[in-house]
C-alpha cells in the first residue's frame, strides 16, 4: 500500500503543474498547499485523498481542524514554521489516513491520546519534532493495528523505555531511532518487541554504550526473541572491545544484515593505542545468521587471523574506507559462503598469494583505490569462483598475471604495456593507464569472447606492425578515445587494426588528435552502428570512409570544410556540430541537405555554423541561401573565384585535403621517406630558413641548472651530436654589455618558437614576464603558434592567472604540463620537440572575397 501510495504522489506532483493544479488549491483528489501562509486547515472537498500542508504555519490541529475526509490517505504537515499543538484525537475525521507525515514540525504539545482513531495508518513520520522519552513511555501508539514503519529519528529520545502498548502492534516492520540520545538499551527496555519479526531497525549516531559503561549481565540481550533483517548500529563510536560486549550480548537473536560503519575499531594508519578486531571481536555473531556486515568507515589496519571465522553464512563483507595495509594469512578463513568481499579505499599496496585463502565462493572482489603496486603471481588462484576483479586506480606498472574471469577493471593504473600472456574475458577495463603500443590493443582483441573493450586516456601511438590482423568474433564495443592513433596511423601502419571485428557495434576514436581516415580503415565493420570521432581534426570526408549501415556518427569538433552529404546518406542521426564549414557554393549541397534530412541533428542549429570567409565567421548554417548557387555559371564564377581570392591557407587546405583523401596512402610513405631520409643521416640539419634559432628557451636564470639537465643536455646540438636542436638562451647566446630588451626582442624575433618555463621563479622573474610579453606580441603580429609554453612545478591554474602578462594565454590556449613522474620526461621531450617542429600556419586570411551568391538572411 505504501508503495503504491507513493507512486501515486510521485506522479502527482510531476505531473501537478501539467494537471493544472496551481499552488494552493486542489484537483484531482490532490490539495496542494504547501508555502500558502497558512495558520488553519483550509476548506477542501471530501473527495481528496492527498493533502500537502507543509510550509505553513498552523498552531493547532483539534478534532475539528479538519473536515471529514473519508478518502484522505496522506496528510503531509511536517515543517510548520511555528511551534504546533496536537489535540486529543486531532485526526479522527480522517479514519482512512495511511501515511501521517509530521516531520520537521516543532511539536510543543502531543496529547496522549492524539493518535487515536486512525486504524488504518500505515506509516507515522515524526522525525525531528523534539519529541522526549515520553512518546514512547506514554502509551502514544496503541491501537495503530496497521502501523508498520515507524521515523522517530532526529529527536532527543534519551531511553528506549517501550509501553507496553508495543506488544500489540502486529504489523509494525521498521523503527527509525537513528541521531537521538540513546546511551543504552537493555533486554528490559526492548520487552514489548519480544517476538516481532522486524526489517529494519536503527540505533545509528545515538553515542549507545559508548558514553556509559554497560553492565552486561545485568543489561542482557536487548534484541532477545527477535529477528531483525537489518540492524543499523552505525556511528556510535565503538570500538573493539564494546563490538565484542554487544556481539556477545546479543548471542542467537537472528540479523540478517548488521550495519556498523562508521566505527573507530582498528589502529589506524601510525598509531597503536586502539586495538584492530581479533578473532574474539565478532565471535558471539556466530548464532546470529549473519548474511552482510558493513565495517566501512573505520580505521581497521591490519585484518587478523580468523577474524570472521564464526560468520560462516555471511555472503556480504564490506570492509571499504579503512586503513587497511595488512592481511594476516588465514584472514577470511571460516567466510566459506562469502560472495562480495568489499575492500575498497583502502591502504593495501601490495597482494600476497596467501591473501586470499579461504574464500572457495567469492564471485566480486572489489580492491579498487588502494595502493597496489605489485602482486604476487598465485594471489586470485584459490578465488575459484572469481567472476569480477576491480583493481582500479591503484599504483599498477605491470601486471604479468590477469586472472581469466569475465570482468576484469584495471583502469586507472600506471600500465605502460601488457604482458602477452593466454587471458579469457567478457569485459578488460583499462582506461588511464599508460600504454603506447597498439601491439597491446592487436592482443585484447585477440582474447578470446571478449565484448566490451575500454582503452580510453591511454597513449596508444606507436605501431610495431603486427603478423596478422588481430580477430575477434565476439567484441561489440571499443573505447580508444583520448589516445593519439594519429601517430600511430601516420607512420604508414596498423591500417588494419579493425579488420577484424565484424560484429563491433560502438567504436569510440574521439580526441585522438586525427587529420585524416586510412583508407578502408573502416571497412571490415559490417555490424558498426555508432561511430565517435568528435575532437579530431578531419577536414573532409569521403563517401567510402565509413561503413555501410551505420546509424549514428559523432563528428563535432572537426574541421570539416566542406562536406559531401552522400557520406550521412545512410545515418539515422549525425553530430556535426563546431566543424569549420567554408560558406561558399560548395557547400551549398551540404546546406540543402541539412534543410532536407530525415536524419535527427544532434545538438542547436547555432553551432553549425561558417568559419570561412571572415564575413561570414559564426553565422549559422541555417540562415545561409543558397539561392544563385544552382545555376552552373554562377557556381563555376564563384569557384574561380574563390581559388584566386581565398586565402593562400585555404586554398593548401583544400588542396592538400583534396589530396590526401585520393593518394594519402602513397602520400604518407612519401612524406615518411622524405621525413628519413632528412632527419636519418643528419639529425641537426634541420631547415632553418628564416629563423637563426629553432626555439629561444626563456626561463628564469635561477632554474638553469635544473633547465640544463632536464632540456638543454638533451635537446641541443652544441651539448650533444645526438640532438637536433639549435636553441638560444640568455647566459649563452645572449650578447654580454647590450641592452637586455634588445637581447630579448633579437632571441623572439631569431627564433621559430619561443618555449617558456614558467616556474615559480619565473613568476618572480620581471624580466622572464617581459619576455613572455614580447613573445605574445610577436604572436599577435606575426604567427599564432609560436609560442609554448610549458608549466613547471605544482603552479595552479589559478596562481597562474594572476599573472597578468600570462592570463589571456593561460585562458585561451593550451600549454603544456612537465611531467610529474620521471619516466613520462621521455615522453614528454617528444611531444616538445614534435611542438618546435610544428610549421606555424599563415593565419592570414583574405579579408573581402566577393561571394555575391552566398547571403545571410534573418
Ligand atoms: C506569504 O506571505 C509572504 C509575505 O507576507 C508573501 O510574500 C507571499 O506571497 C505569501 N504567499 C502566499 C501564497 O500567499
Ligand atoms: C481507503 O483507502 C484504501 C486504500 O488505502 C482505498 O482502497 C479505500 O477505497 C479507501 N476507503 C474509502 C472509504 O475511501
Ligand atoms: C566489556 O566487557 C568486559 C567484561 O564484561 C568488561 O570488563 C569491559 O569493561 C566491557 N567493555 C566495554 C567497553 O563495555
Ligand atoms: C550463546 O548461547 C549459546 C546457547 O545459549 C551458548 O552455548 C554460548 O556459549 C553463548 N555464546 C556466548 C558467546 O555467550
Ligand atoms: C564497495 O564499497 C564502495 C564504497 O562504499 C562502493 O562504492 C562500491 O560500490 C562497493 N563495491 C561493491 C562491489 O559493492
Ligand atoms: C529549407 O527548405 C524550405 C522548403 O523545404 C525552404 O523554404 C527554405 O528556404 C529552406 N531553407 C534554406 C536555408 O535553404
Ligand atoms: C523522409 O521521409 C519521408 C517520409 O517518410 C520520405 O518521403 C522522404 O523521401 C524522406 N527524405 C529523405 C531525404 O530521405
Amino acid at each position: 500500500m505504501r508503495d503504491h501510495l507513493e507512486l501515486l504522489l510521485g506522479v502527482v506532483l510531476v505531473t501537478g503543474p501539467a494537471l493544472g493544479i496551481s499552488p494552493c488549491s486542489f484537483d484531482h483528489g490532490v490539495a496542494l498547499y504547501r508555502f500558502c501562509n497558512l495558520t488553519q486547515v483550509p476548506h477542501i472537498p471530501p473527495t481528496m485523498k492527498i493533502l500537502l500542508l507543509s510550509f505553513n504555519s498552523i498552531r493547532t490541529i483539534t478534532p475539528t481542524s479538519f473536515p471529514f475526509l473519508e478518502q484522505l490517505q496522506l496528510l503531509e504537515l511536517g515543517t510548520q514554521f511555528t511551534p504546533l499543538t496536537i489535540e486529543k484525537e486531532a485526526f479522527r475525521n480522517l479514519p482512512n489516513l495511511s501515511i501521517l507525515d509530521l516531520g520537521r514540525s516543532q511539536i510543543s504539545f502531543l496529547h496522549p491520546d492524539a493518535f487515536q482513531g486512525l486504524p488504518h495508518l500505515v506509516e507515522l513520520r515524526l522525525f525531528y519534532c523534539g519529541l522526549s522519552d515520553t512518546v514512547l513511555k506514554g502509551g502514544y501508539f496503541r491501537n495503530l493495528d496497521s502501523l508498520a514503519h515507524l521515523d522517530l529519528s532526529k529527536n532527543q529520545i534519551g531511553s528506549l523505555h517501550l509501553h507496553p502498548s508495543f506488544r500489540e502492534l502486529n504489523a509494525l516492520k521498521s523503527i527509525d531511532f537513528s541521531l537521538n540520545q540513546v546511551a543504552s538499551v537493555c533486554e528490559r527496555e526492548l520487552k514489548p518487541l519480544q517476538g516481532k519479526v522486524l526489517s529494519f531497525f536503527s540505533l545509528a549516531s545515538n553515542n549507545l554504550y559508548s558514553r556509559i559503561s554497560v553492565d552486561w549481565s545485568k543489561c542482557m540481550n536487548p534484541f532477545k526473541n527477535m529477528v531483525l533483517d537489518t540492524l543499523d548500529v552505525s556511528d556510535n563510536g565503538w570500538a573493539v572491545d564494546t563490538m565484542r560486549n554487544f556481539s556477545n550480548a546479543i548471542n542467537g537473536s537472528e540479523i540478517f544484515s548488521l550495519v556498523l560503519s562508521h566505527h573507530i575499531m582498528g589502529s589506524g594508519f601510525g598509531f597503536h593505542n586502539l586495538k584492530d578486531p581479533d578473532q574474539s571481536t565478532f565471535a558471539g555473531l556466530a548464532r546470529s545468521s549473519l548474511i552482510k556486515l558493513d565495517l566501512s568507515h573505520g580505521f581497521i589496519f591490519s585484518l587478523n587471523v580468523r577474524l570472521f571465522e564464526t560468520l560462516t553464512e555471511l555472503k556480504v563483507l564490506n570492509l571499504a574506507h579503512n586503513k587497511i595495509n595488512k592481511i594476516v594469512e588465514g584472514a577470511f578463513y571460516g567466510l566459506d559462503r562469502l560472495q562480495v568481499l568489499n575492500l575498497s579505499h583502502n591502504l593495501l599496496g601490495e597482494l600476497y598469494n596467501s591473501n586470499f585463502n579461504g574464500l572457495p565462493r567469492v564471485a566480486y572482489v572489489d580492491l579498487r583505490k588502494n595502493h597496489i603496486g605489485i602482486i604476487q603471481d598465485q594471489t586470485f588462484k584459490s578465488l575459484g569462483s572469481l567472476k569480477t576483479l576491480d583493481l582500479r586506480d591503484n599504483a599498477l606498472e605491470t601486471i604479468h598475471i590477469i586472472p581469466s574471469i569475465p570482468t576484469i577493471y584495471l583502469g586507472g593504473n600506471k600500465l605502460v604495456k601488457l604482458s602477452h600472456i593466454s587471458l579469457v574475458a567478457d569485459i578488460i577495463h583499462l582506461a588511464e593507464n599508460r600504454l603506447e603500443n597498439l601491439a597491446d590493443l592487436y592482443f585484447l582483441l585477440q582474447v578470446p569472447h571478449l565484448q566490451i573493450l575500454i582503452l580510453n586516456q591511454n597513449r596508444l601511438s606507436s605501431c610495431s606492425p603486427s603478423p596478422a590482423p588481430a580477430e575477434s568474433l565476439s567484441l561489440e564495443q571499443l573505447f580508444l578515445g583520448e589516445n593519439m592513433l594519429q601517430l600511430a596511423w601516420e607512420t604508414g601502419f596498423c591500417w588494419d587494426v579493425f579488420k577484424g571485428l565484424p560484429h563491433l557495434q560502438f567504436l569510440y576514436l574521439n580526441n585522438n588528435h586525427l587529420s585524416f581516415l586510412p583508407p578502408g580503415v573502416f571497412s571490415g565493420l559490417a555490424a558498426l552502428r555508432e561511430l565517435y570521432l568528435n575532437f579530431n581534426r578531419l577536414t573532409s570526408l569521403s563517401p567510402g570512409d565509413l561503413p555501410a549501415q551505420l546509424e549514428f556518427l559523432d563528428v563535432s569538433w572537426n574541421q570539416l570544410l566542406a562536406p559531401d552529404p552522400a557520406v550521412f546518406a545512410s545515418l539515422r542521426a549525425v553530430d556535426l556540430r563546431h566543424n569549420q564549414f567554408i560558406c561558399a557554393c560548395e557547400l551549398s549541397a551540404f546546406i540543402s541537405w541539412l534543410n532536407h534530412t530525415n536524419a535527427t541533428l544532434r545538438g542547436a542549429p547555432a553551432d553549425r555554423y561558417c568559419m570561412f570567409p571572415e564575413a561570414f565567421a559564426g553565422v549559422p548554417l541555417d540562415s545561409i541561401s543558397t539561392d544563385g548557387c544552382d545555376e552552373e555559371k554562377a557556381f563555376q564564377a564563384l569557384k574561380w573565384s574563390l581559388f584566386i581570392s581565398v586565402t593562400v591557407m585555404l586554398t593548401l587546405v583544400l588542396v592538400t585535403s583534396l589530396g590526401a583523401a585520393k593518394f594519402r596512402g602513397v602520400c604518407f610513405m612519401c612524406y615518411k621517406r622524405a621525413q628519413r631520409l632528412l632527419f636519418g643521416v643528419s639529425p641537426q640539419r634541420l631547415e632553418l630558413d628564416r629563423y637563426k634559432y629553432d626555439a629561444y628557451l626563456c626561463f628564469s636564470s635561477k632554474d638553469f641548472e635544473w633547465v640544463q639537465s632536464a632540456l638543454l643536455v638533451r635537446l641541443d646540438t652544441q651539448y650533444s651530436d645526438q640532438n637536433r636542436f639549435s636553441l638560444c638562451f640568455e647566459e649563452r647566446d645572449f650578447v654580454p654589455g647590450e641592452n637586455h630588451v634588445v637581447n630579448i626582442q633579437d632571441a623572439v624575433w631569431s627564433s621559430r618558437k619561443i618555449v617558456c618555463l614558467v616556474s615559480r621563479h619565473f613568476l618572480r622573474d620581471g624580466w622572464c614576464l617581459e619576455a613572455f610579453s614580447y613573445a605574445q606580441s610577436r604572436c599577435l603580429a606575426d604567427l599564432r603558434s609560436a609560442l609554448i609554453v610549458v608549466v613547471v612545478g605544482s603552479l595552479s591554474q589559478y596562481q597562474l592567472m594572476k599573472h597578468r602578462p600570462l592570463q589571456g594565454f593561460i585562458q585561451k590556449q593550451q600549454y603544456l604540463r612537465w611531467p610529474e613522474d620521471m619516466q613520462d620526461v621521455e615522453w614528454f621531450l617528444n611531444k616538445l620537440s614534435r611542438e618546435i617542429l610544428k610549421k606555424e600556419k599563415k593565419q592570414k586570411r583574405g579579408s573581402s572575397i566577393p561571394l555575391q551568391t552566398v547571403a545571410t538572411i534573418s
